[in-house]
């Protein structure tokens, strides 16, 4: 049976200071994806602690190729890698996560200065903590940023030949229109000397794909059903996690996956100041993961300032490293 929801107007200081939001416009975003005719919750929601921790297995799992195909080519094209990136640049890790992935790098690029952004603050300060033993020599910091709408860095990070490093394949995670925005904004704050290496997944056969972002031990379902958990922090909404189940599929005419959170009957959600209902069998849609072609990749990277220089790939698994030199 559905009840109603109270129509007391939300605590705007209670909102703002909860753990996770990252800027004031952060609730105001999910109200309206939660609003909108076809329910949409951003995937940067997806990435509180426990869901940068999910993504970490998910990224341990048989069916998750992105991640250890595109380390494959870093370990076998790491020298040849290292020659088009140059040594000695300010790389700047965007979604730097466990920085596990630029750590690798570290020996063979010698970064003189390394900045992990990631929007999960607490989680990249404890990496970066770990990595400074490791690496004492490397100038490091941390940065708790949404860099998916604005990426204003410190003045402390040096202006010359800075290398965007953007691995993992999360250019996906944009449509295209906002994948071409992001790009040349980091072409804007790369300045003419710098360049970007960055993971791009290809498409590929849709069973791989429905495997990937589906898996048998029901990692990426956790990954996705947290983010309801998360948004309940943030809006002090009451979405009841066992009446939701994942879906994620690839979507071949548009050329995506596509995760969704299914309600798995008739119910209503509150939060303070408003609520939903929603039907069985509706969905929130809450990630895209765009596969590209290559050369539409390559065409995406110049219409955004960029010149690809280089591609790596594994001919057994479509997936694409690509050292790109922003153009003058
Ligand atoms: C972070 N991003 C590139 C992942 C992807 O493959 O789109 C997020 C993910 N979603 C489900 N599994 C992994």
């Amino acid at each position: 049976m559905l009840t109603s929801c109270t129509t007391e107007k939300p605590a705007p200081a209670a909102i703002a200071a909860t753990p996770g939001a990252a800027s004031a416009h952060v609730p105001a975003e999910l109200y309206d994806g939660l609003g909108a005719r076809h329910a949409t919750i951003s995937p940067k929601f997806l990435y509180d602690a426990l869901g940068s921790k999910l993504f970490e297995a998910i990224c341990e799992l048989p069916e998750y190729y992105p991640t250890r195909t595109e380390a494959g080519i870093f370990a076998r094209y790491g020298r040849e890698i290292a020659r088009a990136c140059g040594l000695g640049t300010t790389m700047i890790d965007l979604g730097a996560g466990n920085c596990a992935k630029a750590a690798k790098l570290f020996p063979l690029l010698r970064p003189a200065q390394y900045v992990a952004v990631d929007i999960s603050t607490e989680f990249v300060s404890d990496a970066l903590a770990r990595l400074r033993l490791r690496f004492p020599h490397i100038d490091m910091q941390a940065l708790g940023l949404d860099f998916s709408s604005g990426l204003e860095l410190p003045d402390n990070v040096r202006a010359e030949r800075r290398l965007f490093f953007y691995p993992g394949s999360s250019l996906g995670n944009f449509t295209p229109p906002e994948a071409r925005v992001f790009l040349t904004r980091l072409r804007k704050g790369c300045g003419p000397d710098g360049g970007l290496l960055i993971g791009i997944d290809l498409a590929k056969d849709k069973a791989i794909l429905d495997a990937a972002y589906d898996d048998a031990l029901g990692v990426t379902a956790a990954f996705n059903l947290n983010v309801l958990r998360h948004v309940n922090q943030l809006l002090g909404s009451d979405f009841d996690i066992r009446q939701w189940r994942h879906v994620g599929f690839y979507n071949e005419a548009a050329g995506r996956v596509e995760m969704h959170l299914e309600a798995k009957q008739a119910q209503r959600v509150c939060w303070p100041g408003g609520g939903r209902d929603f039907a069985e069998g509706e969905r929130i849609h809450t990630e895209n993961s765009y596969k590209y072609r290559q050369a539409d990749a390559i065409v995406l990277l110049e219409q955004s300032g960029f010149e690809a220089t280089r591609v790596w790939t594994d001919p057994r698994c479509p997936f694409a490293v690509i050292h790109a030199q922003a153009i003058a």
